[in-house]
């Protein structure tokens, strides 16, 4: 059933279950975002854009000392979020247009970035950049490519191959691709609204076989000082 939902609907059914499936982002990649994001902060408030059941409180309650929020189009997500962490603000919205304006100094995001086409990317980050006040910055891990000789490469171009299979002859859409979000591409649709990008290896969590780190944690920051 949810395979055949819209990505709204289909969390909305799997939301019960998330947080034992593998989508629901590990603590240790959340433990090394929020290690990565230390030195920088403290913060004050905190965003977590595509929040799901709530994963990335891990991380704002950690590093954030005023009002931590998730965002989530998603009522089941939010329920499930709301229910596990009473103590945050929980806003049911489409991040394609974020209802908030210098609201933030720091926004997170995890294992989300799939859900949206390369053209939605835009309005996405231009919506975070705005929910930022000056100095804000926005924080979210992605891996490294595959080398075309591992089995995830295959696996991860299969997966996308068969996403577009099912979007061409099945309405509504359900998009989730894992090839559509290289880093150059997200680099600069982030440097767009005005980010300033740079990104720190999350060591934490290996390293390839070439040495190269396994995952990167992108930091956009918004120019200013914060207030
Ligand atoms: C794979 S889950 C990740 C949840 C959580 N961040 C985690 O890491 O466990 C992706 C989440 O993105 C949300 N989402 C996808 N597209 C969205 C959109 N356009 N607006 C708001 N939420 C969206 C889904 O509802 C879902 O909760």
């Amino acid at each position: 059933m949810q395979a055949l939902s819209s990505v709204e609907g289909g969390y909305d059914l799997l939301a019960p279950k998330f947080d034992h499936t593998p989508f629901r982002t590990p603590d240790g990649v959340l433990d090394a975002t929020a290690g990565a994001l230390r030195p920088l902060g403290p913060f004050g408030r905190g965003l977590d854009v595509c929040c799901g059941t709530g994963a990335g409180m891990r991380v704002l309650r950690s590093l954030c000392q005023g009002p931590v929020m998730g965002v989530d189009f998603s009522t089941g997500m939010l329920a499930q979020a709301r229910r596990a962490h009473p103590g945050a603000g929980w806003v049911r919205a489409d991040v394609r247009a974020l209802p908030f304006a210098g609201a933030f100094d720091l926004a997170v995001s995890f294992g989300a970035l799939g859900h949206f086409l390369p053209a939605e990317r835009p309005a996405l980050f231009a919506g975070v950049y705005r929910a930022l006040g000056p100095g804000g910055i926005f924080a979210f891990p992605v891996g490294a490519p595959q080398p075309v000789t591992s089995g995830w490469y295959w696996a991860l171009l299969g997966f996308d191959l068969a996403m577009r299979v099912r979007n061409a002859v099945w309405r509504p859409p359900f998009v989730m691709y894992y090839r559509t979000c290289p880093l150059h591409a997200v680099r600069s649709d982030l440097t767009a609204p005005g980010f300033t990008v740079t990104t720190v290896p999350l060591t934490a969590l290996g390293r390839r076989e070439d040495g190269s780190p396994r995952y990167r944690l992108v930091l956009a920051r918004r120019p200013g000082t914060p207030g």
